[in-house]
């Protein structure tokens, strides 16, 4: 049972956000507290094959939460990934504690991360628990995952700062969203910053529908320039795709690189750049914009990694904390196979292989009605 453990790994997995460093501050407060070592893991599961490891004393590393990154470093190695027997891998990985020297191992990272440490647990009793992490917020055991509200505030303050050189060239500015299967950083940062369209990968476009007559609707009602959010995951619907664009075609996406459920990568679209390119082959869209004394122009700015940088914000830092110290609580009470999660505004606990299936904005989300709402009512007012 838990008081048996007297040192644990911990790991980071996956694409760093903020607030990992304060997941392991929480841990190793915890721990301190219980007497237990920590030991930490570097490069997550790459790492845990290479026995790469460093000591965790919290007495070098003051206020650990306050900083961006993970110091463990991260990978996104996955040691299931081709293996014939998934059985004989879990029980090799689980017989590396002895080597590594730890009692039990918490994981950090997302479903790639969790998905090992869950085949370890199911299929060798392996004593892990897990810690949910993506800033695209799309694990469906927890309400929100640290990281995501800090990558909002950064992806609406630069939706809000792009207002002013979009105001002062008159022009429709296309930003990419990080967010490559559900659009949650899209939706909320674009609703936050008041974005003039919202695109998500949940709700595929219509080209002609949710862009241009949009923003020709916009042109007639007075606006002079426009800020289109998308997700980097977002894509035309099929019919559109057929009906309106030049660039691409369905065989355009039937050749992109596939995922390991062997869907298209649609993130390795550049899909900003290809709404440009679009828009600026339509020449009904210029007129329209002439008609109202503007030269159409149209730039594309893919946000990408600035999204996933700098320092938490406080409710990611007081999440990550959270976090870890109810994971460190798992491992003592020896509860393992779970992993930690928000549910409103309490932690709760759910088993691994339920918290890392994905999740995604639902139709009767309040948040869509509000995309719409917000799109149309600001040129429906201004209408005579
Ligand atoms: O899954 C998190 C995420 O940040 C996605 O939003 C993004 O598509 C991806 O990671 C980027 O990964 P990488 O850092 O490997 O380029």
């Amino acid at each position: 049972m838990g008081s048996q453990i007297k040192k644990v790994g911990i790991l980071t997995g996956g694409g760093d956000c903020p607030g990992l460093n304060s997941v392991l501050y929480g841990i190793m407060l915890k721990a301190y507290d219980a007497g237990i070592e920590c030991i930490g893991i570097l490069k997550g599961w790459k790492g845990f094959l290479e026995n790469q490891t460093i000591p965790l004393y919290i007495a070098e590393h003051d206020d650990l939460h306050t900083v961006g990154g993970t110091i463990l470093y991260t990978s996104r190695t996955n040691p299931f990934k081709s293996v014939s027997s998934k059985e004989e891998k879990a029980k090799e990985l689980t017989k590396k504690f002895e080597e590594l020297g730890i009692d039990a191992l918490i994981a950090i990272g997302g479903d790639d991360t969790l998905g090992v440490a869950d085949n370890m647990y199911k299929l060798a009793d392996a004593k892990v628990v897990g810690c949910p992490k993506t800033i695209d917020n799309d694990l469906a055991g927890t309400h929100y995952t640290f990281g995501f509200w800090s990558a909002v505030q950064l992806a609406s303050n630069a939706m809000d700062n792009l207002t002013t050189t979009a105001r002062s060239h008159q022009r429709v500015f296309v930003v990419e969203v990080m967010g490559r299967d559900a659009g949650f950083l899209t939706m909320y940062s674009g609703i936050s910053a008041g974005a003039d369209i919202i695109l998500i990968p949940e709700t595929p476009f219509d080209l002609e529908k949710d862009i241009i007559d949009i923003l020709k609707k916009r042109a007639n009602a007075g606006y002079k320039y426009h800020i289109i959010a998308t997700s980097e995951g977002a894509y035309p619907n099929s019919e559109s795709l057929n009906r309106d664009f030049k660039t691409i075609s369905k065989e355009t996406i039937d050749k992109l690189p596939k995922d390991s459920y062997g869907n298209p990568l649609l993130v390795k679209l550049n899909i900003s750049q290809i709404i440009v390119d679009e828009l600026n082959l339509r020449e009904d869209l210029k007129q329209e914009f002439q008609k109202n004394e503007v030269d159409f122009e149209c730039r594309s700015v893919v946000l990408g990694h600035t999204m996933r940088a700098g320092t938490p914000n406080s409710f990611d830092r007081i999440l990550g904390l959270r976090f870890g110290l109810a994971a460190m609580k798992l491992v003592i009470e020896g509860k393992f196979g779970n992993m930690v999660s928000l549910q409103g505004n309490k932690i709760k606990t759910v088993p691994l292989s339920e918290g890392v299936r994905k999740k995604y904005i639902t139709l009767e989300n309040d948040k869509m009605e509000l995309r719409d709402l917000l799109v149309k009512i600001r040129y429906l007012s201004k209408q005579n």
